[in-house]
């Protein structure tokens, strides 16, 4: 079973169960706004900070700049802060200068890990990042080029630590293996919420922290992070429908079981998710997209709640039947 241990900690000390996602921060989340969610984390104790240097280059308008510089105006605002903050950022799936998709990617060759993290530390007014992830696979890359880039930043001080994004559980297997006993990747952030797709959905580029995932993950002693855990809000919200895939018989009875869990915690169902994520008996960290302090006060209120033992059996059971 995997834990956050004190080694591998995705944040210091005794702070909230989450990571808070700055996807859309200095585009769809003004700088303003984004400052005082900022702010609101710092002093609600979350510190752990999750960004890319592609975010959010999809948005019209956004060039992938953003939020890294939305990160770096707030740490030349409190530089004394820098140090508690565990700042985590992504390279490798931002487009080449002049195109707009993933297809032409500045990829993970050492050379463009090297530029594109350097690039990263000016955006975000940073000398170190504490998280390093390999935002999408690169299968022209040989893993152990992309690993050994990755390893000399780390020895170089750039880097505290490394982590992937996005693999499947076979080339995460191939990177244990190339990382070998103690190397490589010691964080994992893939795609994962209380509800699962279809087997057959389209998610792509996303890639789901599946069973097979989890398996790899636990065995090699890898930390679980997962991204989109609320489903951009469909479990509370009725202008925000599931996405696609997940129009199944299974969803609805994840669902059923989700609101009777909910309504007797006294949490919404969003919120049960976010709890049950990091105290299930394989925790996955939540990386939790917020663009009010009202969201993140919530999120953090949610991983702050313990759920019953019952209460997590409960899910866990209705998760598992097919
Ligand atoms: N590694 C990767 O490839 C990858 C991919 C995607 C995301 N991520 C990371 O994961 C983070 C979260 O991803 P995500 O935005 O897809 O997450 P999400 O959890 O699926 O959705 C977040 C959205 O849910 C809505 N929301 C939040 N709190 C709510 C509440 N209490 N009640 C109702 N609705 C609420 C908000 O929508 P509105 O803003 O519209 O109100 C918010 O922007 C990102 O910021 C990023 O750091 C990583």
């Amino acid at each position: 079973m995997v834990r956050v241990t004190s080694d591998d900690q995705v944040t210091r000390g005794a702070q909230p169960r989450m990571t808070l996602g700055t996807m859309y921060f200095g585009t769809t989340v003004p700088q303003d706004v984004a400052e005082r969610i900022l702010d609101e984390a710092y002093d609600s104790g979350v510190r752990s900070w999750d960004t890319a240097n592609n975010y959010a280059f999809w948005v019209r308008g956004g060039s992938g700049d953003e939020s890294e510089q939305c990160l770096g105006r707030w740490f030349r605002r409190h530089p004394e802060r820098r140090d508690e903050i565990s700042l985590a950022t992504k390279v490798g799936a931002r487009p080449r200068p002049g195109a707009r998709d993933l297809d032409e990617a500045l990829g993970l060759s050492p050379a463009a890990i090297d530029s594109q993290l350097r690039a990263s530390l000016r955006r975000s007014a940073a000398d170190h990042v504490d998280l390093l992830y390999a935002h999408i696979d690169d299968t022209t890359v040989p893993l152990a080029d992309t690993l050994g880039a990755m390893e000399e930043l780390r020895q170089a001080g750039l880097v505290r630590r490394i982590g992937a994004s996005n693999l499947t559980a076979s080339r995460l297997r191939t990177a244990i293996e190339v990382g070998g006993h103690g190397g490589g990747y010691r964080f994992l952030q893939q795609r994962f919420s209380y509800l699962w797709p279809a087997a057959d959905a389209d998610i792509a580029p996303h890639v789901l922290l599946d069973e097979a995932v989890v398996a790899e993950c636990s065995a090699a002693g890898i930390a679980m992070l997962g991204y989109s855990p609320l489903l951009s809000g469909a479990y509370t919200r009725a202008d925000r429908p599931l996405p696609s895939g997940y129009a199944t018989q299974h969803c609805n009875a994840m669902l059923q079981s989700l609101a009777d869990v909910a309504a007797w915690v006294g949490l919404d169902m969003g919120q049960t998710v976010l709890a049950w994520m990091g105290q299930r008996s394989t925790p996955v960290w939540p990386v939790v997209g917020v663009s009010t302090p009202e969201q993140l006060r919530s999120a953090v209120t949610a991983v702050e709640t313990r759920l019953p033992d019952d209460a997590l059996a409960a899910l866990d059971a209705a998760r598992m039947e097919q």
